[in-house]
């Protein structure tokens, strides 16, 4: 092992937003628009006619003439011929960014990984030991278990969702956890502690001092973050501390108790959405175990598709305050926009759902829900009818407002009924209605400039050509892999089900099959795009602009769009392959391919093994082995349209 230093994630980020590709490609090559993009001269190649290109959107340049392409860091590399921390160094002084750096003695390559390890690690460790403090100190037991004891919480859900209580004073954390061996810069990272003044030798003190802890989980289980919630009002104190946002704890793409809660909601196809912690554990201790929250903040896109993997349902559940109302308005739009059936509930003023849960119980809890929760448009259409009241002006800017919810919908039959129904509420005109539907979603189609084209040719042919599956053309089958992840970057958020989008089907399927990709540099990106989706719940242009290794894939991924498409780098023309259909059919057909190739090369493995096979028992093993790889053989060949195409 040697010693490196290697610049800080955060500060790559920072590089990548701020150096722009036509900036930094414009110092060298004269550049004038094309299309929605940028054409020259390629600087990598002697060339009279530009075919060169550069797409902002995108941040990408290739050239087609020479092939090369890349991010704007892969730009600089090949130009300037530097290597990779040279050229991000080179960059950020470009652009004035300071660098940051971590030493460490794990090579360059795995250190982001080794890094969010030892932050997890140091998660877990906090969670055990103030969960260690709430039950076994006195100090814990008196204050903290005793408070939660009070509030309605029993010992069992203490022990389910780990809570804890982090003790008095300013170090008891810091001197348990560095005898312990834990290092105070990933401790500081983590916001487990505090570094003291601008200077580290000054030292550190404890983030969280007397207060009971909620230890917030991702989708694997493991601690991300920690709320910290104060036991007395303090006017100096603010009522929670929470983790700041780090490497492994982004509070946009998490839910509070969804890793408790998610078998419940995928069974009872529902999820409760609240604001609190407490609201969490007094629900899902009363028997309501379908309940997850957004910590007090509003509900964001991401949190929106972590739901949707487990269910199309939610029902708010709401302070009956008009705070509580606001913050419930703006979810209902999310909601529908990721796909979701919303339904409302507010609780009589004053009351949250932990306070009415501990009033009235579970199950009248339950029933309560059943009884008052309300379509999302009855909800809205009569909160805004008794704040607008009934005259012409209200009633029709109540219809307007609601229908700018209603047309988040993109399922045109749920639409059109729910348009339907508001005009039934405020007793208007349909047609009217269904107009300004209309009107509206012009706006909002023109504001996203995801204008839809009609496109006829679907590209499954491009699968055709080799239609004999040749285990030694290792090479054409690596292309196969990397239109594979050509899907995956151009549809890779378009939804593949109701419950998945095409990302997650597809890591899916590959992990199913455990699939080994043939070729390695991929094999190395998937494993990382693997946990990328882990954590962000989506696969976007920032891992794959942005990833290392695949920065030159992208642009040479992309480039087979160019064949498809001379406008490949407008993105009206990508939006028209993203809003096309068939990519479905595109991407089964390319899974297929893969595993036919597979499956080919498995077969012919046996085959070989047969013919050297000396037992009766070895060869009717390997026949009944043969037999049901034939059946495979033939399941996919049919799904491709191609029986009778291979050899027998
Ligand atoms: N919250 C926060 N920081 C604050 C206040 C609130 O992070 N200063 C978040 C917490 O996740 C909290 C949620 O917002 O759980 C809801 O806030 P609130 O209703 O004020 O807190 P409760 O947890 O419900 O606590 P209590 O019932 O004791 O008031
Ligand atoms: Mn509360």
């Amino acid at each position: 092992m040697f010693l490196c230093s290697v610049i800080r994630q955060s500060t790559i980020d920072q590089i990548f937003s701020a150096a722009s590709i036509e900036e930094v490609v414009g110092d060298y090559v004269q550049l004038k628009k094309s299309g929605s993009g940028l054409a020259g001269l390629c600087p990598f190649h002697n060339e009279k006619t530009p075919s060169f290109r550069v797409s902002p959107t995108l941040g990408i340049y290739k050239c087609f003439g020479c092939g090369k392409g890349g991010n704007v860091v892969d730009f600089v590399m090949e130009m300037d011929k530097l290597s990779y921390p040279e050229a991000l160094r080179q960059l950020a002084s470009k652009y004035h960014i300071e660098i940051e750096e971590d030493n460490t003695n794990r090579e360059e390559l795995s250190d982001q990984v080794k890094l969010r390890d030892a932050m997890y690690l140091a998660m877990d460790y906090a969670t055990r030991l103030f969960n260690d403090n709430l039950m076994n100190s006195e100090e814990g037991r008196n204050i903290g278990y005793s408070y939660f004891m009070q509030r309605g919480i029993t010992h069992q859900t203490m022990e389910e969702f780990s809570l804890g209580y982090a003790m008095s004073g300013w170090d008891h954390f810091l001197n348990t956890a560095t005898k312990s061996g834990y290092d105070s810069d990933i401790l500081t990272k983590t916001g487990l502690i505090k570094q003291r003044g601008d200077d580290v030798s000054a030292g550190f003190y404890d983030a969280y001092r007397e207060r009971v802890m909620f230890p917030i989980r991702n989708l694997s289980g493991k601690v991300v973050g920690l709320g910290g919630r104060q036991l007395k009002k303090e006017e100096k104190s603010p009522k929670y501390v929470n983790s700041p946002e780090n490497e492994i704890y982004h509070k946009s793409s998490v839910l509070y108790g969804l890793y408790e809660s998610r078998k419940e909601i995928r069974s009872l196809d529902r999820a409760l959405l609240v604001e609190g912690y407490l609201d969490v554990l007094m629900l899902f201790q009363s028997g309501l175990k379908n309940v997850v929250a957004t910590s007090g903040t509003a509900l964001t896109a991401d949190q929106v598709k972590l739901i949707k993997r487990f269910t199309d349902n939610v029902t708010l559940l709401y302070d009956g305050d008009s705070a509580g109302i606001k913050a419930a308005l703006r979810g209902v739009d999310l909601l529908l926009e990721g796909g979701l059936n919303v339904k409302v509930v507010v609780f009589p003023e004053g009351e949250d759902p932990d306070s009415w849960c501990r009033k009235v119980g579970g199950e009248r809890m339950e029933s309560y829900i059943k009884e008052s929760e309300q379509d999302f448009v009855l909800f809205k259409t009569e909160l805004l009818l008794s704040e607008k009241g009934r005259d012409p002006v209200g009633l029709s800017e109540t219809a307007r407002e609601v229908v700018s919810s209603i047309v988040r919908i993109s399922d045109p039959i749920k639409r059109n009924a729910y348009l339907r129904q508001c005009a039934t509420l405020l007793n208007f005109d349909e047609d009217l209605m269904m107009a300004e539907a209309k009107r509206q979603r012009n706006i909002q189609f023109q504001e996203a400039g995801k204008r839809t084209k009609a496109v006829e040719n679907p590209q499954i042919t491009f699968l055709r050509p080799e239609l004999e599956v040749d285990p030694e053309k290792e090479e054409e089958f690596k292309n196969k892999e990397k239109a594979l992840f050509q899907t995956m970057i151009l549809y890779g958020e378009q939804p593949y089900s109701e419950e998945v989008d095409v990302a997650g089907y597809v890591i899916s399927e590959l992990d199913r099959d455990q699939y080994q990709f043939e070729n390695p540099e991929l094999g190395e990106v998937y494993v990382e795009a693997k946990e990328y989706y882990d954590f962000h719940s989506k696969l976007d242009e920032v891992f794959f602009t942005r990833h290392r290794l695949l920065g030159k894939l992208t642009a040479d991924l992309l480039s087979v769009k160019y064949h498809l498409s001379p406008h490949w780098l407008d993105p009206n023309e990508i939006f028209v392959k993203t809003d096309k259909e068939n990519y479905r059919e595109e991407l089964i057909a390319n899974l297929n391919y893969l595993k036919l190739y597979k499956v080919e090369k498995f077969r012919h493995r046996l085959l070989d093994e047969l013919k050297v096979a000396e037992t009766d028992e070895d060869i009717i093993i390997i026949q009944q082995k043969i037999h049901q790889i034939n059946e495979i053989r033939k399941q996919i060949t049919q799904l491709l349209g191609i029986e009778g195409a291979l050899p027998k």
